[in-house]
C-alpha cells in the first residue's frame, strides 16, 4: 500500500500560533490552533509585537501537541510546510524559522505557502472532491479579494479591497460601538436580531465595472450616523446598526462575486477567510447560488479562520510539483498570489 505524504504544517501569520498534521492533503490528523486573542483584546486589534513574542512562547508547544495528538513524531514527518506571507513580518519569521530548524534537523523539504492561497485550500480539506477552475471570495481581518483559480498553483485576482479588509471594518465598527474583539463574530450574532433595512448605509463600488471594494467610507458612515442620532437625544438602536452595517458589506461581495463567476464562466464558488465563517454571508449567498445554478463550498468555521491544516494542505499540493523552498527563503509580508513563493 501507498504511504501516505505526511505533512506539518506552521502557521504564525498573525495572532494565532498554529500547528498541524495532514496526511495526503485532506485528512487531518491534528490542527492546533493557540489563539493570542486575550493578549490583543485590550487593544481592540492585533499588536505586531505583542504577536512575534507570543509565537515565539506558543510555537513550540503546539507543534509538540500537534505531533503528539496525529501519533507521529518528526522522523515521519515528509515534508514542513510554512506560511512565508503575507503577514506581519516578525510573526511570519518566528515560524519561517521553526521550520527551517525542522527541516535541516530532519532532511526534510521545506515548503513555502502562500497564507491566501491556503485560506482558499482550505476547502479541499472539507471538500476533497473539489477541483479548479472557480472563483474564491477571499475575505479576512488582512485581504479582501476575489480570486480566480484557474488551476492549482494558477490565480489570477480579479479584485480587491483598495482601503481596509472586511473583517478589518467588521473589527473597527465593532470597537466603536464597544462590543470587544474580534468584532466579525460579535456583529454577525447581534445582526440576527436586527434589521437589515434599518439604515441605508452605502454600498461603495457595487455598479463600478470591476471587482474591487471600499470599505472605509462604510465604516466611516456607521461613526457618522452613532454620532448624529446620540448628539440627537436619540438612543441608538445596535442590533439594527449591526444588520445593516453587515448587509451592506455582503451585498456587495455577493453582487461581485456573482459577476465574476459569469465572467469566468465556473460553476464552482469558494468562500474563504475568517469573514466567510459570516452566517449571513453563508446563507444569502447560498440563495444567489442556488438561483444561478452555481455550486458553492465554505468550510467549517475552524477552516475559515488562521489555522495550519489549510497551510499543510496547500504544501501538500507544491510537494507533489516538486515545489520545495530553499533554507535562505525569508519572510515576504506583501506576498501576492500570483507570486510563486
Ligand atoms: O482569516 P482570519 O482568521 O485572519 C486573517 O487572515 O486576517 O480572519 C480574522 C477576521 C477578523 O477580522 C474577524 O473579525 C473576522 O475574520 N471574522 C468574522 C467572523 N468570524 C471571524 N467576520 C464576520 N463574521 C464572522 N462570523
Ligand atoms: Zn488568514
Amino acid at each position: 500500500m501507498r504511504k501516505l505524504i505526511t505533512i506539518l504544517g506552521i502557521e504564525t501569520s498573525c495572532d494565532e500560533t498554529a500547528a498541524a498534521v495532514v496526511a495526503d492533503g485532506k485528512r487531518i490528523l491534528s490542527n492546533i490552533i493557540a489563539s493570542q486573542v486575550k493578549w490583543h483584546r485590550k487593544f481592540s486589534g492585533v499588536v505586531p509585537e505583542i504577536a512575534s513574542r507570543k509565537h515565539v512562547e506558543l510555537i513550540s508547544p503546539v507543534i509538540e501537541e500537534a505531533l503528539l495528538e496525529a501519533n507521529v513524531t518528526l522522523g515521519d514527518i515528509d515534508a514542513v510546510a510554512v506560511t512565508q506571507g503575507p503577514g506581519l513580518v516578525g510573526a511570519l519569521l518566528v515560524g519561517l524559522s521553526v521550520a527551517k530548524g525542522i527541516s535541516y534537523a530532519t532532511k526534510t523539504p521545506l515548503i513555502c505557502v502562500n497564507h491566501i492561497e491556503a485560506h482558499i485550500l482550505a476547502n479541499f480539506l472539507e471538500y476533497p472532491n473539489l477541483k479548479p477552475p472557480l472563483v474564491a471570495l477571499v475575505v479576512s481581518g488582512g485581504h479582501t479579494a476575489i480570486v480566480y483559480m484557474k488551476d492549482f498553483g494558477e490565480y489570477e485576482v480579479l479584485g480587491e479591497t483598495l482601503d481596509d479588509a472586511a473583517g478589518e471594518a467588521f473589527d473597527k465598527v465593532a470597537k466603536f460601538l464597544d462590543l470587544g474583539y474580534p468584532g466579525g463574530p460579535v456583529i454577525d450574532e447581534l445582526a440576527v436580531k436586527g434589521n437589515p433595512q434599518a439604515i441605508n448605509f452605502p454600498r461603495a463600488m457595487i455598479r463600478r465595472d470591476n471587482y474591487d471594494f471600499s470599505l472605509s467610507g462604510l465604516k466611516t458612515a456607521v461613526f457618522n450616523y452613532v454620532s448624529r442620532v446620540k448628539a440627537e437625544g436619540k438612543q441608538i438602536n445596535i442590533p439594527d446598526i449591526c444588520a445593516s452595517f453587515q448587509a451592506a458589506v455582503i451585498d456587495v461581495q455577493i453582487y461581485k462575486i456573482l459577476r465574476a463567476v459569469r465572467e469566468k464562466d465556473v460553476d464552482k464558488i469558494v468562500l474563504a477567510g475568517g469573514v466567510a465563517a459570516n452566517k449571513s454571508l453563508r446563507e444569502r449567498l447560498q440563495n444567489e447560488a442556488t438561483k444561478e445554478g452555481k455550486e458553492l463550498f465554505y468550510s467549517s468555521p475552524l477552516l475559515c479562520t488562521d489555522n495550519a491544516a489549510m497551510i499543510a494542505c496547500a504544501g501538500y499540493f507544491k510537494f507533489k510539483e516538486g515545489k520545495t523552498c530553499a533554507l535562505d527563503a525569508n519572510a515576504e509580508p506583501n506576498l501576492s498570489l500570483v507570486d510563486e513563493p
